[in-house]
């Protein structure tokens, strides 16, 4: 089958968060099993520099506010498919953030940067962009491809099927509704039936309604979902569409994410040979100016600073933690108000609190490495992959037990650990003080070093390979195909 992967960011080149990961290593890891994948991507400076052996496939434009518009085709350094690069310097030649100007703010024309990419990816499923490659199979990721699944649906003549994966439902893509004209869709998506919100047009919507099959990045969240408390005001759609919707869970790439190959860290090392962990631990305390302490067990962070990530509950807890001795490191970058509320606590408490604030994919792999324990409080996580790293490097994920955080990690409690299944440490409330009550847990283990070391390896053994995923995608995108020839979603009002 051929399928064309549609998104906003991929790694090494573009990553704002774990969207860049996969997209980084699912195309590869479907075109092992024979799956003819390329990507469509927009034209960010990144991605544009990183073009090579690159043909023109066609000139369009002036649309969505461009003069001109190129869609090239060729190779991009450090991604392993080929890809179709959307080449609209007005519209995507900017620095920094895919989505946010300097300012922190949207980039006031996101509506027609992402709509672009909604439509390449539909008119070369539609045949009409390149002669050389059709695909039979949309992928679209997050609400930034999603218009695709509308436009494919309002075209029922196109014989592509659609599947649209949701990696986090709380950004949506809303839009002011005066604004829908920009978008060449045609007024009969635009209902409270369709992708209108709440007096608003909803990119996320056009992937919900309109996609062949739907997606999530975890089993447990695509549960989630279908209730208020995590549906941000979607669970009805996303319950009428019943098993239409899946939770498959994201995988680990293998070559940039191992103890045992990894060159940014100081020391590698393995399940059977673990010197080289207290190595890294001794060395990432360094980094950070902390005291080299083998003794205090040493939390470690990396993550995006959003509420999302419950960081404020690890908050609430530090001033036990760090009374009973324990040390805390946090790669970050984010909200201004959590920046400040970690700079303040890092001052608080020298000796055992640490930060570093901005955006370093080295120093994220040393944190993993050298910490003990790698805390993932989130108030939501569709799935999550800083735990998954953890569990690799037998640094043992405390979470919260929401989405994929509660798929990927066994609760160390006492059944579990006489049965050797114990992976990490497991909380439920949202609130600092069940944080509290997990990380009392960790002391009390850290303290018994053979059991301890046996989590370790238990953690270690878990594999979560992307194959396993491929296999599943490949399951759905048959699903997809089957149901865009019986039974086509098409635009009904
Ligand atoms: P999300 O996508 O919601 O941010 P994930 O756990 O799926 O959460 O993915 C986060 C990814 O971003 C991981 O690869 C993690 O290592 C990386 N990451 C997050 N914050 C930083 C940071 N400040 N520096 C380096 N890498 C980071
Ligand atoms: C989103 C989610 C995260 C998930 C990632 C990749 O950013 O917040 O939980 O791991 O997408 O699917």
């Amino acid at each position: 089958m051929r399928v064309l992967q549609v998104a906003a960011e991929v790694f090494p080149l573009v990553k704002t968060g774990g969207l860049a990961d996969v997209v980084g290593a699912l195309p590869p890891a479907l075109a092992a099993q024979g799956v003819d994948t390329q990507l469509l991507l927009p034209g960010l400076p990144a991605v544009a520099g990183a073009l090579h052996g690159a043909r023109t496939v066609a000139q369009l434009g002036p649309m969505f506010g461009a003069a001109r518009v190129a869609l090239l085709h060729g190779r991009l350094h450090g991604v392993d498919v080929p890809a179709y690069v959307l080449d609209a310097p007005y519209l995507y030649r900017r620095e920094g953030n895919p989505y946010l100007g300097p300012d922190g703010h949207d980039w006031p024309d996101n509506l027609q940067r992402f709509a672009l990419l909604g439509w390449a990816a539909a008119h070369l499923a539609g045949g009409e962009l390149d002669p050389r490659w059709q695909p039979e199979l949309l992928h679209a990721h997050d609400w930034h491809a999603a218009l695709a699944c509308a436009h494919l649906a309002m075209h029922p003549s196109t014989a592509a099927a659609s599947v649209f994966t949701i990696h986090n439902l709380a950004y949506q893509g809303l839009f002011p509704l005066g604004d829908f004209a920009l978008l060449g869709l045609s007024q009969r998506v635009l209902w409270p039936h369709g992708i209108e919100f709440h007096r608003q047009v909803s990119f996320m919507k056009a992937g919900l309604l309109y996609a062949d099959r739907i997606s999530t990045v975890s089993p447990t969240y695509a549960r989630e979902i279908a209730t208020p408390e995590f549906g941000c005001g979607l669970e009805g759609v996303l319950r009428d569409r019943g098993a239409d919707v899946r939770g498959i869970l994201n995988g680990v790439d293998g070559a940039l994410w191992n103890p045992a190959t990894d060159r940014a860290i100081a020391a590698r090392y393995d399940a059977a040979s673990l010197a080289g962990k207290a190595y890294c631990k001794a060395a990432l305390q360094r980094e950070f100016g902390l005291p080299e302490r083998a003794d205090a067990p040493l939390l470690g962070v990396v993550s995006r600073l959003t509420s999302q990530k419950g960081l404020d509950l690890l908050l609430g807890a530090l001033p036990a933690w760090v009374e009973r001795g324990g040390q805390l490191v946090v790669q970050g970058s984010g909200e201004a108000a959590l920046e400040q509320a970690l700079r303040a606590a890092a001052a608080r408490h020298p000796q055992q609190v640490a930060l570093h604030l901005g955006y370093d994919e080295p120093r994220a792999h040393r944190v993993v490495a050298g910490a003990d324990v790698i805390v993932v409080p989130s108030r939501f996580e569709p799935c999550g992959l800083t735990q998954m790293y953890g569990l690799r490097y037998g640094t043992l994920p405390l979470v919260r037990r929401v989405g994929g955080l509660a798929d990927t990690v066994v609760d160390a409690d006492e059944a579990a650990l006489a049965a050797d299944r114990a992976t990490g440490f497991v909380f439920d409330a949202a609130h600092a003080d069940a944080v509290d009550a997990a990380l009392r847990r960790v002391w009390a283990l850290f303290r018994e070093p053979a059991r301890w070391q046996q989590v370790m390896r238990r953690a270690m053994a878990q594999t979560f390979g992307w194959d396993d995923a491929a296999r599943q995608y490949r399951a759905l995108y048959d699903d997809a195909a089957e149901a865009r020839r019986t039974h086509p979603r098409g635009v009904y009002r």
